[in-house]
């Protein structure tokens, strides 16, 4: 379905739980996060029923998120059954890690065959600081074994942070020469009410590039940006075996291929990440709406999409649209 400003809307991203095993400070707050009651998060059945109305409509491609979706019961036999949808043709997951490697096979069966995961430091005590105590080691061997299982593309997302990260950009990219997986580097980006202040903490991604490009040749990777590469703008190190991507919603926004939805835990469709505006599913589900009205329902979200996010405009920084905690969104 193409929205008013003629963008063909065909992803959604599906928060399958808003709990997570991590703590991130730029994520949640330090006061912690007050969590959806179990009855207010949706049913596997539910979320299948809005995904298979969802494909009718155009969406072609589906993003499991959480908090971190591995630890919601049951995930990979949701995925599973999702797979099945009429439509859909793309399954992807973003994890943190810490649980991939004991569930990477089943994933695969399932059908994830793309992958993301966050991972913000490659070193083991700066890791566990920005996490709240997790554990890198675990984050690693899961790497190393959605590699050995298959899994293409591997995306690992780092979020660039002042005085935290800086100082391991060069380790991220040398990590894209070696290995073939796309490095990419996401700015951070002033939503919720986290423990660490982004204001402060913002790191542009031009930055980032000056810095890998004045070590090594970067090569552009897909020539022009197409609607199939989603926000990021990817590079190789030439010679490198995978790339490194940058997402810039701030010093480069992407707003005007915006091509998504989404869904967060307790059944809400969010209309862009960076809005709390929202159209709710939930009720009209439980209320014995038809698929129907159901459809209606998604494609008045489609059409309530803004042309560009909050943060784009000239006082960034100091406007806050966004007050959910991004891990009941699911970045
Ligand atoms: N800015 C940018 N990225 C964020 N994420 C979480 N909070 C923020 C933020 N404020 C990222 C996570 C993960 C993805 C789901 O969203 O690190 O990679
Ligand atoms: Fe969990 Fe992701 Fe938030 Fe970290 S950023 S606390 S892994 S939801």
């Amino acid at each position: 379905m193409i929205d008013r400003y003629n963008r063909e809307i065909n992803y959604l991203r599906v928060s399958i739980t808003d709990r997570c095993n991590l703590r991130c400070s730029y994520c949640m707050p330090k006061e912690g996060v007050s969590l959806i009651g179990h009855d207010d998060i949706l049913r596997y059945e539910e979320i299948l029923r809005i995904v298979r109305i969802a494909a009718g409509i155009g969406i072609s491609k589906v993003r499991i998120t959480g908090g971190e979706p591995l630890v919601r019961r049951g995930a990979c036999d949701f995925i599973a059954s999702l797979s099945s949808t009429e439509g859909l043709n793309d399954i992807s997951l973003t994890t943190n890690g810490i649980l991939l490697e004991p569930f990477a096979a089943k994933l695969f069966a399932a059908g994830v065959k793309r992958i993301n995961i966050s991972l913000d430091s490659l070193n083991a005590e700066k890791y566990a600081q920005i996490t709240g105590g997790g554990d890198l080691n675990a984050v690693i061997a899961g790497i190393a074994e959605v590699h050995r299982i298959g899994f293409s593309p591997i995306k690992i997302n780092i979020v660039a942070i002042k005085g935290f990260n800086e100082d391991e950009i060069m380790d991220f990219a040398e990590l894209s020469l070696r290995k073939p997986y796309q490095v990419r580097f996401i700015e951070l980006m002033d939503v919720g009410r986290p423990a660490l202040d982004h204001s402060s903490r913002y790191l542009s991604n031009t930055i980032i590039r000056e810095l890998i490009g004045s070590h090594y040749r970067l090569e552009r990777a897909n020539g022009i940006r197409t609607k199939m590469d989603g926000p990021a703008e990817m590079y190789r190190i030439a010679g490198g075996a995978g790339e490194i991507g940058f997402i810039s919603p701030l010093s480069q926004q992407f707003c005007d291929s915006c091509n998504r939805l989404r869904l967060t835990a307790n059944g809400h469709l969010r209309v862009c990440l960076l809005s709390d505006e929202d159209v709710d599913l939930r009720e009209p589900l439980r209320n014995g709406c038809s698929d129907a009205d159901l459809a209606e329902l998604i494609k008045r979200a489609i059409a309530k999409k803004p042309i560009q996010h909050a943060l784009a405009c000239d006082e960034g920084h100091h406007i806050k649209k966004c007050m959910k905690d991004m891990s009941s969104i699911g970045g």
